[in-house]
């Protein structure tokens, strides 16, 4: 991971610590330098040809589709999340019933479909078990209950960092013929994952996080059986087969592109795909999602056993390595006082729902985490 480190220079100098990959990803030198290439062809449009601009958007496809066992043909490119969730909200054909999640989600999984009142469409929201995680064992009872159209969870929660088990809900979701659709971005990149294996319907994630790509980044996967079957919500002209050939564009031909690019329905920001092919690039030169989940769970085991061992905070994220990913929730008895002498440390974290919420990435060293272990010892 040292060569990850190395395409932080600002890291080296000890001033600050970063462990807030859960709110905004770094990007890396290379990403750096991609992006300043791309403004200044920008600058003068005219040396930017149409392949260039279509490489640049299906590098992005494919990188994406890398990091999710995917095929590039189920990846369309979004400028973030929700978009992808709002694609799943009102494009799947859902019949009047009730959609499942987790309490204390975040709102990207509530919202939209919340706005799904007027059609007969419930979210329910499964309440926590005691420990104040995800109660899985209660989302599964419930999923084969007889009225339940879909389910939308994180695949790891942003707050107390829990991983969920995707394979046993996508298993209930499809004995009870019910869609499942997952939040992926507090794990994608850092976690490997199969979504053919896991059954899920709609997957969707920004890249701006720990895929350490520009805001506005981000991607939808649709399984392949369900591209005919979804309906787009929005649709523009990129998302045409006869918009290939830009010369001539008013034949007004109703027919989709044939793969996931159905539900790309506009200009993409080509110049921000482009930086994130390099940033998702240095992840995979680095190792790829799994070398970078090893990397960060032996971080992590570290945070674990020093949380552990003290009777002012207590860790809210599951100390099990399944059940964690890079979000470390941990709850101090001051968390004011906590974060103060954090950032007087120069330790960039954040809180959330009332825990200090610690995200190590593969850039991150041991130094990093004892520096701020220390910080928040006082
Ligand atoms: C679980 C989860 N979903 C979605 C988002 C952000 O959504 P978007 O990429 O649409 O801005 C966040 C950001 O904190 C998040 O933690």
């Amino acid at each position: 991971m040292s060569q990850l480190r190395a395409h932080f220079p600002w890291m080296s100098s000890g001033r600050e610590v970063y462990l807030n990959a859960a709110s905004v990803g770094p990007h890396p030198t290379p990403a750096v330098e991609m992006g300043r290439e791309w403004l200044d062809l920008r600058a003068a449009p005219h040396h930017i040809s149409i392949p260039h601009l279509v490489n640049a958007a299906q590098h992005a496809r494919e990188r994406f589709a890398t990091m999710i066992g995917a095929d590039s043909t189920e990846i369309a490119l979004m400028p973030n999340t929700t978009y992808g969730l709002n694609l799943a909200a009102r494009g799947l054909p859902l019949r009047p019933g009730t959609i499942l999640t987790f309490d204390g989600e975040f709102p990207s999984c509530v919202y939209p479909f919340m706005a799904l009142g007027s059609r007969g469409i419930a979210l329910e929201r499964v309440p926590p078990a005691d420990d104040g995680l995800p109660d899985e064992a209660e989302l599964i009872r419930r999923i084969g209950r007889g009225d339940v159209v879909a389910v939308v969870i994180s695949w790891v929660q942003y707050a107390s960092g829990y991983v969920a088990d995707l394979a046993r809900i996508g298993e209930a979701c499809r004995a009870a013929d019910v869609f499942f659709i997952v939040d992926g971005i507090q794990a994608c990149g850092v976690r490997p994952i199969d979504v053919h294996a896991l059954g899920i319907d709609i997957f969707a994630s920004g890249a701006q996080k720990w895929m350490l790509s520009p805001w506005g980044t981000g991607f939808v996967y649709v399984r392949q059986g369900l591209h005919e079957v979804v309906q787009a919500p929005d649709v523009g002209w990129a998302c045409m087969t006869a918009s290939a050939d830009y010369a001539w564009l008013t034949q007004y031909d109703f027919t989709f592109l044939p793969d996931a690019r159905r539900f790309e329905v506009v200009t993409l920001a080509y110049h921000d795909f482009a930086v994130a092919v390099q940033a998702v690039d240095c992840m995979l030169e680095a190792g790829g999602p799994a070398a970078i989940a090893e990397h960060i769970a032996v971080l992590g085991d570290r945070i674990v056993e020093w949380v552990s061992g003290r009777d002012d905070m207590r860790l809210w994220t599951p100390a099990d390595r399944e059940r964690r990913a890079g979000v470390f929730a941990i709850v101090p008895d001051d968390l004011s006082g906590t974060m103060a002498r954090l950032k007087a440390a120069g330790v960039v974290c954040v809180p959330r729902e009332g825990a200090v919420r610690l995200a190590p990435h593969a850039y991150n060293t041991m130094d990093d985490i004892e520096q701020a272990l220390s910080a928040m010892a006082g």
